[in-house]
C-alpha cells in the first residue's frame, strides 16, 4: 500500500494539532465536521470551541433555543446545518437515548449527514473501515490516479468511491482518512502545488503526465443569480429604526432577522426605486404625491454577498421622517417589530446586516464568541 503508507507517513510529520483531533467523542466530531462543511478551518475553528463551550454535550445542545443556536452560528453561512444538527441534536436526545450513533448506517438515518459526513465521523471516533470522499480526497485520488472522470457526475462519483475504498487500511481507518484529507488540505492543494516537495511524485499520474492543473474534472457549472436588495431603515427622532422580522423557509436566511426590502434582479436608479418603496410600502394616495426627491435620505454603498448559487448587491437607505407613520403601519401588519439598535445585538442576522449594523451602529453584533 505505497499510497496509503506514504500519506500516512507525511501526516505524521505535518499533520495540524486540531481539537477535534484530540477527542474520539462522537458528537464533538460530528460537531467540527458540520462546521467545517463549506468552511476553512482557520475560520472554523472559533466556531467549533464556541459550540464546544456552549453545548458541551448532546444535552446542551438539543435543550439550547433557536435563536442562540442560529446566533452562535451566525457568520458561518449555510444556516441550514445549524437548523439541521439542531434537529437532530433533539433527535438524539429524544429517540437514541442520547447516545450519538459512531456506526455509518446509523449516522446515515441522521438529518444533515451525508455519505461523507457519516464515513467521517464513523472512521475517526471508532475507526470504522469506511473511506471518505471530500472535496480534497477527490483531488488527491484524481491526480495521483489519473482518474479524469468527472467528480459531478455519478459515475464519477462511483469509481472515486471504489477507489477509495480500495485504498484504505482496514485496521488503519481513521489516521488513513485524516491523512488524506490534509494530504489535499495542505500538500495537493488545488493551485500552483508545490509538487517537488510531494512524497508521492515519483508515482503520480497527474505529474508526470502534467495534468496536475486539469485534475480532476468537474464538468457541471453553477449558474448564479443576481439579486438586488434594498434595505430600508426609517428615522425617527433623527435615529433610524430597526423594523425587524424573521424570515421564513423557501429562500436564503431561513430564521434569520432582517428590514423590509425591495428586491430586483438588476440594479434600480433612484426613481424606481423611489416608485417600488411607495408601491409597496405607502398607501395610495401618498404614492401619487410623493416628492421623489425627498424619500430616502441617505444610502450605504453597495455590500456584495456571494453565496454558492446567488450573488446579493446590497444597501441599506434611510428613509424620511415623513414616511415614518405609513411605513411603522405596513410594517407592523405584515408581522415586523420595531427595535432599538441595542436590542438587535442577540437576534440571528444575515453576516452582511450585522456588520453594516455594528460598523454603523455600534451594536456588539460583531463578536462571534
Ligand atoms: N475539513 C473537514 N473535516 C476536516 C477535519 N476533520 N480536519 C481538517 N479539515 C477538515
Amino acid at each position: 500500500m505505497h499510497f496509503s503508507n506514504t500519506i500516512l507517513h507525511w501526516f505524521k510529520k505535518n499533520k495540524r494539532n486540531l481539537p477535534w483531533r484530540n477527542t474520539t467523542d462522537p458528537y464533538k466530531i460530528w460537531l467540527s465536521e458540520i462546521i467545517l462543511q463549506q468552511t476553512r478551518v482557520a475560520q472554523g475553528l472559533p466556531y467549533y470551541e464556541k459550540f464546544v463551550h456552549n453545548y458541551p454535550d448532546i444535552k446542551a445542545l438539543a435543550n439550547a433555543a433557536d435563536d442562540d443556536v442560529l446566533r452562535d452560528w451566525q457568520g458561518l453561512g449555510y444556516y441550514s446545518r445549524a437548523r439541521n444538527m439542531h434537529t437532530t441534536a433533539k433527535f438524539v436526545v429524544e429517540q437514541l437515548n442520547g447516545q450519538f450513533p459512531d456506526k455509518y448506517i446509523e449516522l446515515l438515518k441522521l438529518k444533515g449527514i451525508g455519505s461523507y459526513t457519516a464515513a467521517a465521523i464513523a472512521s475517526f471516533s471508532s475507526n470504522e473501515a469506511v473511506a471518505v470522499l471530500d472535496g480534497n480526497v477527490f483531488r488527491v485520488l484524481a491526480r495521483y490516479f489519473g482518474l479524469a472522470l468527472d467528480i459531478l457526475s455519478n459515475e464519477g462519483k462511483k469509481q472515486f468511491q471504489e477507489l477509495a475504498n480500495s485504498q484504505l487500511p482496514h485496521d488503519n481507518a481513521a489516521d488513513h482518512n485524516q491523512a488524506i484529507m490534509e494530504f489535499g488540505a495542505l500538500q495537493c492543494v488545488p493551485k500552483n502545488p508545490n509538487c517537488l516537495a510531494c512524497p508521492l511524485k515519483e508515482t503520480c499520474i497527474a505529474f508526470d503526465q502534467k495534468q496536475v492543473d486539469s485534475l480532476p474534472v468537474k464538468l457541471k457549472k453553477l449558474t448564479v443569480k443576481h439579486r438586488y436588495l434594498y434595505y430600508f431603515l426609517p428615522m425617527y427622532n433623527s435615529s433610524p429604526i430597526l423594523m425587524m422580522r424573521k424570515r421564513g423557509s423557501g429562500d436564503v436566511w431561513e430564521g434569520l432577522y432582517d428590514m423590509p426590502c425591495v428586491e430586483s434582479e438588476k440594479p434600480l436608479i433612484e426613481g424606481a426605486l423611489v416608485s417600488e418603496f411607495s408601491e409597496r410600502f405607502l398607501n395610495p394616495n401618498h404614492q401619487k404625491v410623493l416628492e421623489f426627491d425627498n424619500c430616502f435620505i441617505q444610502y450605504s454603498p453597495e455590500l456584495k454577498h456571494l453565496l454558492t448559487h446567488q450573488k446579493l448587491y446590497i444597501r441599506f437607505i434611510n428613509i424620511s421622517e415623513l414616511f415614518f407613520p405609513e411605513f411603522k403601519d405596513w410594517c407592523l401588519k405584515n408581522g415586523y417589530l420595531a427595535y432599538r439598535f441595542e436590542e438587535v445585538s442577540n437576534l440571528p442576522k444575515p453576516i452582511i446586516i450585522a456588520n453594516y449594523l455594528a460598523s454603523k451602529y455600534s451594536t456588539n453584533s460583531l463578536s462571534i464568541i
